[in-house]
């Protein structure tokens, strides 16, 4: 079958072939066959090593898809379910799924490192954080596909996998935007765009998205931003809007020190900041040891938008009927896997909110 595989941490293009083949499907796990998938940055940084992978890898974690083949000692999935893949799957028996935090489940962490689902010229391969959406199958564990209702179409599903739940959950579990509050979020794709959403859907009076492009502004606009500005203009709106005070909720969705920085820096006094970007490991924040006592933010990441996978991603899909959470405006460009490594350039570029791949 055809993936697209990162060979080395560095590499600036994926090589898509068309000789990869699975491991059997094997205990407790499913064999998915792939109906769309979103291009999410964190693919990129896997390519460039911000986010460890192990290689060779597939990449590829935002995506949904059909279960074609059950594993012995499966219980919850059927052949013909369709589901949503998700990169952190949750026990639901650990101490974090057990006391409100389910979103840091460790329990299938390891997996992800060590069993190979993939193979490459008779070699083992891996899939991105367990997953590697980027083939036209794969194998997983049962916990990370998380089934859904058959008349929701395989694109709209696919961003619920990482960016929807990442940028909604960022504001409403791990902020909890408060309805007449203000917001700034510093990045517009397709998270950070979610991020607004998700701030429209608690009830923000004034969400401020922040981006150097022009058509991400626009866009922003679209999904519910009230203001829309380049990084250089946002010191004179928030003197406008805030009296130079400052935002309540300060959203990073671009992972860089400088926007960790910025947007701590335009959340008002008792607010809280939140970053949602992935950032290197070597990249440093500092903080001024007087600024965080006197100014008393609340400074949190969030992982996945601090999910609770079983609870929030029929949530969002009720939002979405609802019409108030809207995935297809998301979808600003369809392509095929071939065509993956362009994904990357237009998203660099700027050019797209999410882009989603199709498989036939
Ligand atoms: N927390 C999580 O669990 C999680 C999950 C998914 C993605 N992410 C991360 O979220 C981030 C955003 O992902 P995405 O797919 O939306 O990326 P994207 O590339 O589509 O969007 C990033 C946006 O940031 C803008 N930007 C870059 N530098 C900026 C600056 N200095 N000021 C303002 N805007 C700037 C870009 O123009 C772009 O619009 C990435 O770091 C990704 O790895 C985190
Ligand atoms: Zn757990
Ligand atoms: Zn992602």
């Amino acid at each position: 079958m055809k993936a697209a595989v990162l060979h080395n941490v560095g590499d600036e293009r994926l090589e898509v072939r068309d000789d990869i083949t699975t491991t059997p499907v094997g205990a407790g796990k499913v064999r998915i066959r792939i109906k769309a998938t979103g291009v999410c940055h964190s693919d990129l940084s896997a390519m460039n090593g911000t986010i460890p992978v192990a290689v060779p890898a597939v990449l590829g974690h935002e995506g949904a898809g059909e279960v074609i083949e059950v594993g012995p000692g499966v219980t919850s999935l059927a052949e013909g379910d369709h589901v949503v893949v998700c990169w952190s799957p949750q026990c639901g028996a650990c101490h974090d799924c057990v006391n409100g935090q389910p979103q840091l489940c460790m329990a299938y962490m390891i997996n992800a490192f060590s069993d190979a689902h993939f193979q490459l010229g008779g070699n083992p391969m891996f899939g991105m954080a367990g997953a590697g959406t980027f083939a036209e199958e794969l194998i997983l564990l049962e916990q990370g596909a998380v089934r859904i209702d058959k008349d929701v179409p395989y694109d709209v599903a696919s961003l619920l996998g990482c960016g929807v739940m990442t940028g909604v959950g960022a504001a409403i579990n791990a902020a909890r935007v408060e309805p007449g509050s203000s917001v700034v979020v510093f990045g517009c794709g397709g998270v950070g765009v979610s991020v607004i959403q998700g701030a429209r859907i608690a009830g923000a009076a004034t969400i401020v998205a922040v981006d150097m492009v022009d058509r991400k502004l626009e866009w922003a606009k679209q999904f519910g931003a009230t203001h829309a500005v380049k990084p250089e203009d946002l010191a004179g709106v928030k003197q406008e809007l805030t009296g130079g005070a400052g935002f309540d909720f300060g959203f990073e969705v671009v992972g860089r020190s400088e926007t960790i920085k910025a947007a701590y820096d335009a959340t008002r006094r008792g607010g809280t900041t939140v970053v949602v970007g992935v950032g290197r490991a070597e990249d440093m924040v500092s903080f001024s040891a007087f600024d965080l006592f006197y100014n008393e933010k609340n400074l949190r990441g969030t992982y996945y938008g601090s999910d609770n996978i079983r609870r929030d991603f029929p949530r969002l899909l009720d939002l979405w009927r609802g019409g108030r959470l809207d995935l297809e405006g998301m979808i600003t460009r369809r392509l095929g896997l071939d065509d993956v490594n362009d994904a990357f350039a237009s998203m660099a570029a700027g050019e797209v909110v999410r882009q989603v791949i199709t498989f036939d």
